[in-house]
C-alpha cells in the first residue's frame, strides 16, 4: 500500500493552506507568470491557463495520491486572495524525510508569508506526521529563498555543485537557461524546538 499525506488544511494566524480548486486558476496563472518564478524554479514560462487547470486538476491531487508530497495553495485567512503555493516533495516513507518547495505571489512578497507556511507545514509535519528531517534546496543566487530557509532555523548542510538549472533574461526578452550550485538546508524537528508557536491548526 502506498502511504500518503492526509487531504488536509492548515491554518495560521494569517494563512491558510488548502488544496487548490478550479476558482484558483486565474490567480494561480497570474501568480506563477512572473519574473522570479521564472527566473528561481521550474515551472514554464510563460505560464498558461492550461497549464494551471493541468496542475489543479491532474498533477498536484497526483502527488499526495501517489505518494509523493502533497501541494497545497496559500490564501490570506481574511481576504481569501491566493498569496502563494507549497508544495512537499520526494517523500521518503522510510527514513520520514522530505523536501519543501514555494512560490510566494509577487503582490504579496515581504510580509513573511512565505516563512509563516514553510513553518507551518514543518510543524504540522513534526508534530502530526512524526516526520524526522524537512530538507530545503535553493539555487546559490536565490538570496531572498535562502532569507526564508535562515529565518526559520534551516541549517545550511552543503552545496551540491552545478547541481541545478536556472533562468536569465535575454537581450531579445527570451529566457537562456543557467547551470548553478544549489545549497541544501535540513530542518529536524529539535531545530524548531526554540521556534515561536506559529499556532497552526490542521483539519
Ligand atoms: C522566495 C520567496 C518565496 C519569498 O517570499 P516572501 O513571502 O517574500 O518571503 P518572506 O517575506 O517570508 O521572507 C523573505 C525575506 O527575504 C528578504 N529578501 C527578499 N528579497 C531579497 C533580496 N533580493 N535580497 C536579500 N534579501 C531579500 C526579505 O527582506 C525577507 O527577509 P526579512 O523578513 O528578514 O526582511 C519569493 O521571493 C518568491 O516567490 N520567489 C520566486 C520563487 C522562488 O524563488 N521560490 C523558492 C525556490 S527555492
Amino acid at each position: 500500500m502506498t502511504s500518503t499525506f492526509p487531504d488536509i488544511t492548515i491554518s495560521t494566524d494569517r494563512l491558510v493552506l488548502r488544496p487548490y480548486e478550479e476558482a484558483d486558476i486565474p490567480e494561480l496563472t497570474a501568480m506563477m507568470n512572473d519574473e522570479l518564478t521564472a527566473a528561481w524554479t521550474s515551472v514554464p514560462a510563460p505560464y498558461t491557463t492550461l497549464e494551471a487547470r493541468d496542475w489543479i486538476h491532474r498533477r498536484a491531487p497526483l502527488e499526495r495520491t501517489g505518494g509523493q508530497g502533497i501541494v497545497l495553495a496559500v490564501t490570506e485567512y481574511l481576504t481569501h486572495r491566493l498569496v502563494g503555493s507549497i508544495s512537499l516533495m520526494h517523500t521518503n516513507w522510510r527514513t520520514l524525510a522530505t523536501e519543501v518547495g514555494y512560490v510566494v505571489a509577487p503582490w504579496a512578497r515581504g510580509e513573511g508569508y512565505a516563512a509563516e507556511s514553510v513553518l507551518a507545514i514543518a510543524q504540522w509535519l513534526f508534530r502530526d506526521q512524526k516526520f524526522e528531517r524537512l530538507e530545503l534546496r535553493t539555487a546559490a543566487g536565490n538570496t531572498a529563498s535562502q532569507q526564508v530557509a535562515q529565518k526559520i532555523g534551516c541549517v545550511s548542510e552543503g552545496v551540491l555543485r552545478n547541481a541545478s538549472i536556472v533562468r536569465s533574461r535575454t537581450e531579445d526578452g527570451g529566457w537562456t537557461d543557467i547551470r548553478t550550485d544549489l545549497i541544501v538546508w535540513g530542518l529536524l524537528p529539535e531545530d524548531l524546538e526554540d521556534a515561536p508557536e506559529p499556532d497552526y491548526r490542521a483539519g
